[in-house]
């Protein structure tokens, strides 16, 4: 096996589509049914986080404890709402310079992978066209461990052949940011710098990275 490849490796939600609004609005709705308060800054704790570790979050914020059947309920509740959100979703969703950012690494022959905790990964790559571009995907089917473990993105630099000093992680979550730190590649973090200080890198978006600075990770 060849271990010179770099990988960069990508969250979906908030890196790549603009679904983590979605997701919230559908967190939002399922604590007001619970009678939970949920607030923006309490939504970043779970931006990169399952749909399981969600839940208990939430539920610990209300110091609420229920039945593992509702549970299920919930958490089905939570899948159903989110999906009806991003049904009609298609390729406006795509954030800013995310198509150029990959056809950038792709006409530079760089592995492309993502890394998302989402189980609904493969189906809105294909929602909105850019699920050629990635060589391997790495989602919340394929793991057990949630972000802020580095279990995903480890996966991903196994199945593109890179050691994980190669990887090259983007995330707009703060569990995702610890998780590419743990597993020891570099991460940059997209959003704000003040929610994400904990990455190597900071942009607000794809439109603020350029090409020198792609040339200059695929070097490093
Ligand atoms: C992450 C999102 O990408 O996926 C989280 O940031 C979400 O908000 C998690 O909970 C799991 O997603 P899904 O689609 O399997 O519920
Ligand atoms: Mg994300």
């Amino acid at each position: 096996m060849h271990m010179c490849n770099k990988g960069f490796i990508f969250d979906l939600d908030g890196v790549i589509v603009d679904t983590a609004k979605f997701h919230y609005l559908a967190w939002k709705d399922l604590a007001n049914d619970l009678k939970i308060p949920f607030t923006e800054a309490q939504n970043e704790e779970l931006k990169g986080v399952s749909r399981i570790e969600s839940l208990k979050k939430i539920l610990e914020w209300g110091d609420l404890s229920i039945s593992e059947s509702d549970f299920h309920s919930i958490m089905d509740g939570k899948n159903k709402k989110y999906l009806s959100y991003i049904a009609t979703m298609g390729e406006e969703e795509i954030l800013p310079d995310v198509k150029k950012t990959l056809d950038f690494l792709a006409a530079k022959k760089q592995k492309i992978a993502l890394g998302s905790a989402s189980k609904n990964a493969r189906s809105i790559l294909e929602k909105v066209s850019l699920i050629d571009y990635f060589q391997v995907i790495v989602d919340g089917n394929n793991v057990t461990k949630a972000k802020p473990n580095p279990e995903v993105f480890l996966k991903a630099a196994e199945e593109v052949e890179a050691s994980s000093k190669d990887c090259i992680v983007f995330e707009d979550s703060i569990a995702g940011i610890q998780a590419a730190n743990t597993a020891g590649m570099i991460s940059i973090g997209i959003g704000d710098e003040k929610i994400l200080h904990e990455a190597d890198y900071v942009f607000k978006n794809f439109t603020q990275i350029s090409n020198e600075f792609l040339i200059e990770l695929m070097n490093k």
